[in-house]
């Protein structure tokens, strides 16, 4: 069964990444924005009996989705059968109907995936499992949380205590914590479901002569990494560190967690400045099994 990676506009570096890991060939796509927003993509070579397509969709989160459709829809009309790689997948946040009248936006999201003729979805770290739940083929979410504690192995860390900052990234947390051999706790916050303004407690530690790593699965706005820095350093903190799989660092978010943060390591799912981890690894582990 031949089997090709065909490298989505957004996410060429990990497209290359599993290639190179997996043996296999890389298709390159060329895209075409046009001046009213429009994009166009042309697959620049044959395809195999099987395409995997990788195409994150980070900002612009409408384009870079448009784009990974267009492209599975092609190669699905090639005769190809698609895997599609979204190591950032957007929507996931909205995975329910939290305020009446909303849309489900991942369920829509899978509709769309399935229209074109997706078979199979691998991403990175999904905000909840819960929305893998909306395919209707199978999907997986591998974790960058190994790859990225292994970055903090290394560093000198006085009694490093971990933090999710809120109750839905417990489980990340905790697994960080097992990995570096320390312990974790998680910070409650409540989200204004109106506003979207987030309101945090301060944790019941003594953090006094510790280091504490915020370990969270999307940093966008910064609002919550930059509140819960601002609580642990209350609590004591001598240095907040961050782990981040997805940085989408929006506006000057970056800015602005330089100056509330003693540091932030996210992974290549997102390009930014501070994109160290590659997942290609973690997703080529996973792709192995069907290849
Ligand atoms: C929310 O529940 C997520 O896990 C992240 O904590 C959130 O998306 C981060 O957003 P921001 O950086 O805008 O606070």
């Amino acid at each position: 069964m031949a089997c090709k990676v065909l490298a989505g506009p957004a996410s060429r570096e990990i497209a290359e990444g599993l290639s190179r890991i997996l043996g296999l060939e890389l298709v390159d796509v060329e895209l075409r924005v046009f001046p009213d927003g429009e994009s166009k993509v042309r697959l620049l070579g044959d395809l195999g009996d099987v395409s995997i397509v990788v195409q994150s969709t980070y900002p612009p989160v409408d384009s870079h989705l448009f784009q990974a459709l267009l492209i599975a829809h092609k190669a699905k009309s090639l005769g190809s059968r698609v895997v599609m790689v979204m190591p950032y997948l957007g929507y996931a946040r909205q995975d329910k109907e939290f305020l009446k009248g909303e849309a489900v936006s991942i369920a829509t999201v899978a509709r769309l995936l399935k229209c074109v003729g997706v078979e199979r979805l691998l991403t990175v770290d999904i905000h909840s499992v819960h929305g893998l739940g909306y395919m209707p083929f199978q999907a997986y979410s591998v974790s960058a949380i190994p790859l990225l504690a292994e970055r903090f192995k290394g560093m000198e860390l006085s009694d490093p205590l971990v933090v999710s900052p809120d109750l839905g990234g417990r489980n990340r947390a905790e697994a960080f914590a097992k990995l570096i051999k320390s312990e974790s706790v998680y910070l409650r916050k409540f989200r204004d479901r109106e506003t979207g303004e987030i309101r945090m407690e301060r944790p019941e530690v003594d953090l006094k002569g510790r280091d504490a790593i915020l370990v969270d699965d999307i940093v966008s706005t910064g609002g919550s990494l930059i509140k819960a820095a601002e609580l642990l350093k209350e609590a004591g903190a001598d240095r907040v560190y961050s782990a981040c799989t997805h940085a989408l660092l929006v506006g000057d978010a970056l800015e602005r967690i330089k100056e509330a943060l003693d540091g932030l390591v996210a992974t290549n799912t997102v390009p930014s400045p501070v994109s160290e981890v590659d997942v290609s690894p973690v997703l080529a582990g996973h792709l192995k099994t069907l290849v």
